[in-house]
């Protein structure tokens, strides 16, 4: 009998030694790469890649990583695929795990995924929900540890919606170990059940600029996500006072950086100052996508590096 497949659904997936052991690989993958050294782990191994909502670096990281691992990657939309006509998930991940060796979905609802996996043979990759955003996370903790060093003991402040990347920045501080402020006005709160389970590691407070009081990091997100395009014009009134400006950055440590995860819009959740200034470390977020989901990759394909 063959083991089950390993999934990658929440950051929680991974052990707190295993995540720092895998940034670090993320690291040396990427400087593997800068060196031009061949490194093919993945060959003739393919990643089929599901997405029920729109993606720029989440599809091309992933196809642009199986390449690289001399893999290859299917590009799977419901608008051309049984998927979006109504075939169970069930029997889709039954089908497709028969054929490839891994799958990542980006889809709404998280329980989705979660019954995908149940039916998978397949290493099954979260590659955004409503609920989660993990391989985010993962770029981000290796882009702090290449500006930083270690995130244990730092303070960060999450600036905005308690949305899919507030509740892994959550997850983060739990297996990272670091102490998390996240500010939203009233109305906007991450999921209570998963606060309670973060325990003292995480606070929540209304005012973004106690948030940020002495933070080494200030990340925020847009104020409405995919699926909640119509919510537009009441979450701008409502986030009004959220946005990431240098009064917000002045309130953090002189050294602090800024991130967000992309597609920004300047001006609403983060002014061009920030985004673009010097504490601004987003485009090294964005490149990081490839690398920490390279060694993800490795990890639940192969079981760890090869070379
Ligand atoms: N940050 C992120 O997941 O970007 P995409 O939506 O472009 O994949
Ligand atoms: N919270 C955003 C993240 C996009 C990468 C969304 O879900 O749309």
């Amino acid at each position: 009998m063959s083991r089950p497949a390993r999934h990658f659904l929440t950051l929680l997936d991974l052990g707190a030694d295993e995540a720092r052991a895998l940034l670090d690989r993320a690291i040396a993958l990427k400087r593997m790469l800068a060196d031009g050294r061949d490194y093919r782990p993945l060959a003739r191994r393919t990643l089929a890649m599901v997405f029920e909502k729109s993606s720029t670096r989440t599809r091309v990281s992933f196809e642009v990583g199986m390449v690289q691992f001399g893999g290859h990657a299917l590009f799977l939309s419901p608008r051309d695929t049984q998927l979006g006509r109504g075939e169970p998930v069930e029997d889709s991940a039954r089908v497709l795990s028969r054929m490839v060796d891994a799958v990542m979905i980006r889809t709404f609802d998280h329980e989705k995924v979660e019954r995908f996996a149940a039916h998978s043979r397949v290493p099954v990759i979260n590659g955004l929900t409503d609920r989660f955003h993990p391989c985010q996370l993962l770029a981000d903790m290796q882009t702090y540890r290449e500006h930083r060093g270690d995130i244990r003991g730092r303070r960060v402040a999450f600036v905005g919606d308690g949305n899919n990347m507030c509740h892994s920045y959550m997850n983060a501080a739990r297996l990272f170990d670091f102490e998390l402020r996240v500010a939203c006005p009233e109305g906007f709160e991450p999921d209570a059940d998963l606060l309670d389970s973060a325990g003292p590691c995480c606070t929540l407070v209304r005012d973004p600029r106690e948030a940020a009081r002495d933070a080494d990091l200030v990340v925020t997100d847009v104020w409405a996500s995919m699926g909640h395009e119509s919510e537009q014009d009441h979450r701008a009134a409502a986030f009004a006072h959220y946005c990431v400006d240098a009064t917000i950055m002045a309130a953090a440590k002189p050294d602090a950086l800024f991130m967000h995860c992309l597609p920004a819009h300047r001006g609403e959740e983060v002014t061009a100052e920030v985004i673009d200034g010097p504490q601004s470390v987003v485009w090294d977020e964005a490149e990081n996508r490839l690398h920490a989901q390279k060694a993800l990759l490795e990890l639940l394909l192969v079981g760890g590096p090869l070379d």
